[in-house]
């Protein structure tokens, strides 16, 4: 047998009038809009730009340290020279804001979340180190005590309880040191009831009316955050899970009321996490209210992605692209992301 066998081969017919062509409604052929590059371009409903893009750095102690973060590849915990360094590239690629998460030693950490509060703890110096190396970015502080527990949890524990008011009595007082520090929004990540309405007004009463608050609205508990929990090494310490604080998966009009009443309460923006297997969460969000509303795509979504790529087993450029479209598509007008960094070069590179 032979490779070629023209003779044998039916010629196929190009496209005119027959059979197929007398079904096409009123002769609209969907195909023909996407027949080039230019008229897919022409078309497109939806794109991604590097102003949609928020880069999560994660801190750590020390001076030009870059440690690895092993089930996140490609993603590595900085000392504050790095990270401001780290920023000052974002700026210039572009990128309008980066969030900041630290590992705190683990002999800061106690039960009461001390370190929290500490005006010299690694996010205020981080903050302050970024102000002056790239003042052009927006800095949002995680407001939530899991990396400063000794437990793990994002709120104090009084026996096996998570305590709500007494939490937020603490969150208030790490919002302050961020603020002194520079944070230009809070994100408070710690799902506990009331906590932007009081953060708003500590914030209002000492004198940061300018200080925005993004608040992660609609946080499930999800196995998705694994990564992120070695990244800031509360993993092995959390005792128990956190599903008395954050949201049960199966649950999707209890967004809503979530959604809500942190706008009463006085959030600028809101946030959906995850973000890929809650984007129908994140359509009707933003479909409800209207206001900027951000999704994250977490620890677990980049593990996953890049740990296929990395073993050749998708094309990591195009998938990387194609998940954060789909977040626009539902509505996001931002995604803090961990590949930000690397889609804003690729971006400013065409
Ligand atoms: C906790 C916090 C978490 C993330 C951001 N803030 C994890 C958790 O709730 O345990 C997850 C981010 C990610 O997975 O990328 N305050």
């Amino acid at each position: 047998m032979t490779a070629h066998t023209p003779s044998h081969t039916p010629s196929i017919p190009a496209d005119g009038p027959g059979t197929v062509a007398g079904q096409i409604v009123g002769g609209r052929r969907m195909r023909r809009n996407r027949r080039t590059d230019w008229q897919r371009r022409l078309v497109r409903e939806t794109a991604l730009t590097v102003d949609d893009l928020i880069w999560p750095l994660f801190v750590v102690e020390g001076t030009g340290v870059r440690q690895p973060v092993a089930s996140m590849p490609g993603v590595h915990r900085l000392s504050v020279d790095y990270v401001a360094e780290a920023a000052a590239e974002a700026a210039s690629l572009g990128i309008p804001a980066i969030a900041l998460f630290p590992f705190t030693d683990p002999d800061l950490r106690d039960e009461t979340a001390s370190e929290a509060v500490n005006d010299g703890n690694l996010v205020c110096r981080a903050t302050r180190a970024i102000k002056h190396a790239a003042p052009g970015i927006g800095i949002i502080t995680d407001v939530a005590l899991d990396p400063y527990t000794s437990h793990g949890h994002d709120g104090l524990l009084a026996g096996d309880e998570i305590v709500n008011d007494a939490t937020v009595e603490r969150l208030i007082e790490q919002t302050l040191v961020q603020a002194a520090a520079g944070a230009d929004v809070i994100a408070p990540s710690d799902m506990m009831d009331g906590r932007i309405g009081a953060i708003r007004q500590a914030l209002d009463e000492a004198g940061y009316t300018h200080v925005q608050i993004m608040s992660y609205a609609a946080k499930y508990a999800s196995a998705f955050y694994g990564p992120f929990r070695d990244a800031i090494g509360s993993n092995k310490t959390l005792r128990g899970d956190k599903r008395t604080y954050q949201m049960d998966p199966g649950n999707t009009d209890e967004a809503l009321r979530e959604a809500e009443l942190d706008l009463a309460e006085g959030a600028d923006m809101l946030m959906v996490k995850p973000g890929m297997p809650y984007l129908d969460i994140l359509w009707r969000v933003s479909q409800t209210f209207g206001v900027p509303t951000f999704a994250y795509q977490v620890s677990g979504e980049y593990a996953m992605i890049r740990g296929a790529a990395d073993r050749g087993w998708i094309d990591g450029e195009r998938a990387i692209l194609e998940s954060l479209l789909a977040f626009k598509r539902a509505g996001a007008d931002g995604i803090l992301t961990y590949f930000a960094l690397d889609v804003a070069k690729r971006q400013k590179a065409g």
